[in-house]
């Protein structure tokens, strides 16, 4: 059974990936949920992730609040256009009210957690990287407790989807995601290119929905949406994130370098790129079937 960290700013691929998370608990056991600002404000962010967790969940997990802003300056990117209004698409999802979070901040209650482990724990870090970077700074000597973290961000060429060369949740906090990928934590990188190459359809959703008891709610966070990164369809970045995790063996990872532009005057600031040598002290995972992984996606959000 591998203990889990989510860190999420959910948003509709984010709520794939914490379902297909719930979803195998036989496999995995989340210890906690963080969340973070980025596709929408930090409080819809709170109230969607309680709302997945009420809805989805078996057991109870808890959830701390993290970063409403980058870790210098404010916050200047919102992907609302994508994700809706409330960060779940077309749901609307009422004030969770007498939701209860940790009286830790994220960052503070993952180094709880992680320190008061006996066992390394796998971190998922499908956001900015706002939470794990003050996680970081503030704990350095953690690092020797977290086995690994699957980051979804980023690009393995240089491309993006916020701008034609940013990757959103590296953008969204460009200071973060380099101090994380140069932090000497084992990295596991999920690239834009692998959600661009495998866009999910509505007919494909309603193929795949055998889920009748939550059938209404996925209808509405995941049919027609706009996702203006891809020609057709919508791209599930975060549940490649959540689909390495449960099936590693439907992907090829590759040891590189990860290089972030952190240069504010240039327009490329913020893209990343994964330099491929077998020297590489990080690692970029790539699927080996692209239907296969989609299948797998789409069998283990939708699926009863
Ligand atoms: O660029 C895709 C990433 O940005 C995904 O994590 C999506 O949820 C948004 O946060
Ligand atoms: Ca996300």
């Amino acid at each position: 059974m591998k203990n889990i960290i989510l860190d999420c700013d959910i948003g509709v691929d984010d709520a794939s990936a914490l379902i297909m998370l719930l979803k195998n608990q036989q496999k995995v056991r989340l210890s906690l949920v963080s969340t973070v600002a980025g596709n929408s404000k930090i409080e819809n962010v709170c109230n969607n992730t309680i709302f997945i967790l009420r809805n989805f969940a078996t057991r109870w997990v808890s959830v701390a609040v993290g970063a409403s802003k980058p870790l210098y300056g404010e916050r200047k990117l919102d992907a609302s256009d994508v994700h809706g209004e409330g960060g779940l698409g077309g749901l609307k999802v009422e004030k969770q009210s007498d939701a209860k979070f940790t009286t830790e901040v994220a960052e503070e209650k993952i180094y709880k957690i992680l320190s008061s482990s006996k066992r390394k724990i796998t971190l998922v870090a499908i956001g900015p990287l706002t939470n794990i970077a003050l996680l970081i700074k503030k704990h350095p000597e953690i690092v020797k407790k977290i086995a690994k973290i699957i980051i979804m961000g980023g690009s393995i060429s240089g491309i993006g989807n916020i701008t034609p060369f940013a990757e959103y949740n590296f953008a969204w906090d460009v200071d973060a995601a380099k101090s994380v990928v140069e932090s000497g934590l084992k990295i596991y990188l999920s690239p834009i290119e692998n959600a661009n190459n495998m866009p999910v359809c509505d007919d494909e959703i309603l193929a795949s929905l055998k889920d009748a008891e939550h059938a209404e709610i996925l209808k509405k966070i995941f049919l027609n949406l706009q996702d203006g990164s891809v020609p057709f369809g919508f791209a599930l970045h975060d549940s490649c994130a959540a689909a390495f995790l449960l099936k590693p063996n439907l992907f090829k990872t590759l040891k590189c370098d990860i290089k972030i532009n952190d240069d504010k005057k240039d327009k490329r600031y913020g893209q990343c790129f994964c330099e491929i040598h077998k020297k590489g002290k990080n690692l970029v995972f790539v699927p080996k079937n692209y239907q296969k992984v989609k299948n797998f996606i789409l069998k283990t959000t939708f699926g009863g």
